[in-house]
């Protein structure tokens, strides 16, 4: 039997007994756990991530040893995507499906802070010892030396320290007192912010234990510059080696993926609506899963608060679930504006999402490294009004990708690249069109003038442009 870690979870439609409980959820009012947009919870419906699990479940058939002469190549993945678009729903459902079989230990990026963080984090992670070693657990925290697992570790500070990441990994992986290793998976989210030389420390280590068969496997979630730490690691042979197996990219749904998570619990809730006005609406989300369920809680609000006795949602533009929404969206918005506009990096989104909208209009266009390089310096260039742009162009585009604003699908450093959260860029154009807004449509005129330097010309007039700033 191979590994299914979505074999316990909906993914197309939901159970009676799952049916039952949303609408007791909904009758008491607790709409935010029929829709937990970005809350702890899983979504109802995990939509949509049928490769993302083919490849965890076969990390999983190779740490529980069901492949027959394993392939060799050490016990590791990355998930990296945009926020909001599930990166954390995957880890955990992960974590939650390996509990039966393997030693689960969770950590995040701030585990991985520095090389002694990492190793106080996998001391920590040891379980209490059997009775027979308990004294010599008990005399390792008093202070002096020890010998655990057949490894020497010291305290320092009254703390167990073992002398290297490697040390504290056996220590963890073989604590079973003796016995054989225990299969043992390890996540880390957030992995984005680790430092490089404990992450490069810690994979070493797995390479180290994988290389005597030892069962431990590694899974990293992040937004896209995770690579980049990986990158920065010392090593580059995790993402060299194997890289198809592991890198996971984790994206936006389809129109149809976003409005089933929407629907299936809307019925369960006893919420009336039209299906092709969900349809429609589904649009709105640009397929971010975050977004899906910020719509499904408008109009789960919407029908409750406000739609009568009959409970009915209206999905149509304008409509009441649609008002909603956007003022959820808009949100959302302002804080990734706020992460970018104190940097003077608004014009550099702006050109980013004309480089968007021009790569949607056609399945065929995809957005190359010199497109977005382009974009970027042209942003810098000309910086919105009254604000210093503080970033060389390397630096924008890093920055970028630590917000999960843009990203490489394909984990390549060149590309083709795609934005995270593609409304957002929408919320930047309107705020540069309006006329209103704090004068950022001051600066239109020179962005304009520079995007024929980087969208093809025989495409980049009418809308795909911008309109013109108007006087
Ligand atoms: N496959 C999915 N189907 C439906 N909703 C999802 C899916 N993945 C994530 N979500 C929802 O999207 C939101 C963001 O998910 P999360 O895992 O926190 O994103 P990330 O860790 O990538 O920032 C959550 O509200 C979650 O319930
Ligand atoms: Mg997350």
């Amino acid at each position: 039997m191979t590994a299914d870690m979505l074999a316990n979870v909906s993914t197309a439609k939901l159970s009676r007994q799952e049916s039952k409980r949303i609408l007791k959820l909904a009758r008491a009012g607790l709409w935010t756990r029929v829709f937990p947009a970005g809350s702890m919870e899983r979504p109802r419906l995990l939509v949509g991530r049928e490769r993302q699990a083919a490849k965890l479940n076969a990390l999983m058939d190779e740490l529980l040893g069901r492949v027959e002469g394993r392939g060799g190549g050490t016990l590791g993945v990355v998930l990296y995507g945009p926020r909001g678009v599930g990166k954390t729903v995957l880890l955990d459902t992960l974590a939650e499906f390996a509990e039966g079989s393997a030693l689960v230990v969770r950590g995040t990026g701030n585990s991985l802070a520095s090389v002694s963080s990492l190793i106080q984090f996998v001391l920590g992670k040891i379980s209490p010892a059997p009775e027979t070693t308990r004294s010599s657990r008990g005399k390792l925290a008093l202070g002096g030396t020890g010998i655990e697992g057949g490894v020497e570790t010291k305290t320092l500070g009254g703390r167990p320290q073992a002398g290297s990441v490697e040390d504290a990994m056996i220590a963890l992986v073989g604590d079973s007192g003796g016995g054989m290793p225990k299969p043992t998976l390890m996540t880390f989210d957030e992995a984005h912010v680790s430092d490089p030389l404990a992450l490069g420390a810690l994979l070493n280590a797995v390479q180290l234990l994988n290389g005597k068969g030892w069962p431990v496997a590694v899974t990293l979630a992040g937004t896209p510059d995770v690579l980049d730490v990986l990158r920065g690691a010392k090593a580059t042979w995790f993402l060299d080696r194997g890289a198809s197996r592991r890198l996971i990219p984790v994206g936006n749904l389809t129109d149809r993926e976003c409005a089933l998570a929407i629907s299936e619990p809307l019925h369960c809730a006893g919420v009336q609506f039209d299906l092709d006005e969900l349809d429609e609406a589904a649009k709105w989300c640009r397929g971010s899963p975050y977004f899906s369920q910020a719509l499904g809680l408008s109009a789960l609000v919407s029908a409750y608060e406000e739609g009568g006795g009959e409970r009915r949602a209206d999905f149509r533009e304008g409509g009441p679930v649609g008002t909603r929404f956007q003022e959820a969206a808009l949100n959302r918005y302002v804080q990734a504006w706020a992460d970018i506009d104190d940097k003077g990096l608004t014009g550099c989104a702006r050109q980013l999402g004309a480089l968007w909208r021009w790569s949607q209009a056609d399945p065929n266009r995809e957005i190359d490294s010199y497109q977005v390089d382009q974009a970027v310096q042209s942003g810098l260039r000309t910086p919105p009004i009254n604000v210093e742009a503080q970033h060389s162009p390397r630096e924008a585009k890093r920055h970028f990708r630590h917000l999960g604003l843009l990203w490489s699908p394909s984990g390549s450093r060149s590309g083709p690249w795609e934005v995270g959260v593609p409304s957002f860029f929408d919320y930047v154009e309107s705020i540069y069109q309006s006329e209103t807004a704090f004068g950022y449509h001051r600066t239109l005129e020179a962005l304009n003038a520079d995007l024929a330097g980087f969208i093809p010309r025989e495409s980049s007039s009418g809308e795909e442009r911008g309109r013109p700033a108007s006087s």
